[in-house]
């Protein structure tokens, strides 16, 4: 079984729906952060933006409950801090690029993906965060509405578990100790180079783009041929060749 970090507890399951959806179930309950739901293969995995995330036995799918007692918008800070750490599990010699606002891109392919979804309680303040993560541990399903293909980490799904959680244990301290500016620094720093043209789908539209950084509110800073524009949900696509 994997060790997680001291404190952590693992809830591990052969076949789950979402590890999403046990892990809300379980911190309505009460669960304390930490505790993670770990599943062979989800029959109902999802991605963002209402897609399907395939979810079959051989890669990395699990849900970390955390409470970070922070105002509701600053949720978003969290999925910053969750592509960090997935960023923190490639070896060496491998390029980590990040891409706005959770993906995570090893070698030009997405690893993984970042499902957050948080409960607010009636003060305002985020009451808990669920933080999903799935990471193409031994292969890579293809993605055909992205513009890049997928990629896969290699190794264990079990060394991945312990890796992610171990990594995710550190970044969420970091928040708390040094707050969103020191995240918002390192995530910046591994993000595509500022004025990259970008697409980012909006809906159905698209807007396209330099890439001018992430601002202190987790939104994506764009200057466009219009001005610049603050855009705080949608998908960044990279630009077609
Ligand atoms: C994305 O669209 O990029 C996000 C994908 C998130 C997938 C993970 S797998 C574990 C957790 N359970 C789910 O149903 N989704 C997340």
């Amino acid at each position: 079984m994997p060790v997680l970090p001291d404190g952590w507890r693992l809830v591990a399951l052969e076949s789950v729906g979402s590890t999403n959806d046990e892990a809300t179930r379980l911190a309505d309950d009460g669960a304390p952060e930490g505790t993670v739901v770990w599943a062979r293969e989800q029959t109902g995995g999802r991605g963002r933006r209402g897609r399907n995330w395939a979810s079959p036995v051989g890669n990395l799918y699990s849900t970390t409950i955390l409470r970070p007692a922070c105002a509701a918008p600053r949720a978003v800070e969290l999925g910053f801090v969750a592509a960090l750490a997935v960023g923190d599990l490639v070896p060496a010699g491998r390029t980590v690029r990040l891409k706005w606002p959770n993906d995570v891109l090893v070698d030009g392919g997405k690893v993984a993906g970042i499902l957050l979804e948080s409960a607010i309680g009636q003060d305002g303040l985020a009451e808990h965060v669920v933080a999903g993560i799935g990471v193409n541990v031994s292969f890579a399903p293809q993605l055909p509405e992205m513009r890049y293909p997928g990629a896969a980490l290699g190794g264990t799904v079990e060394a991945a578990l312990e890796g992610l959680t171990r990594a995710l244990a550190a970044r969420m301290a970091q928040w708390r100790r040094d707050g969103f500016e020191a995240v918002r620094g390192e995530w910046l720093a591994k993000a595509g180079p500022l004025g990259a043209e970008v697409d980012v789908r909006l809906g159905e539209g698209l807007v396209r783009g330099r890439f001018a950084g992430l601002d202190r509110e987790g939104a994506l800073l764009l200057d466009t041929e219009a001005g610049p524009r603050r855009i705080v949900s949608g998908e960044l696509l990279g630009r077609a060749a």
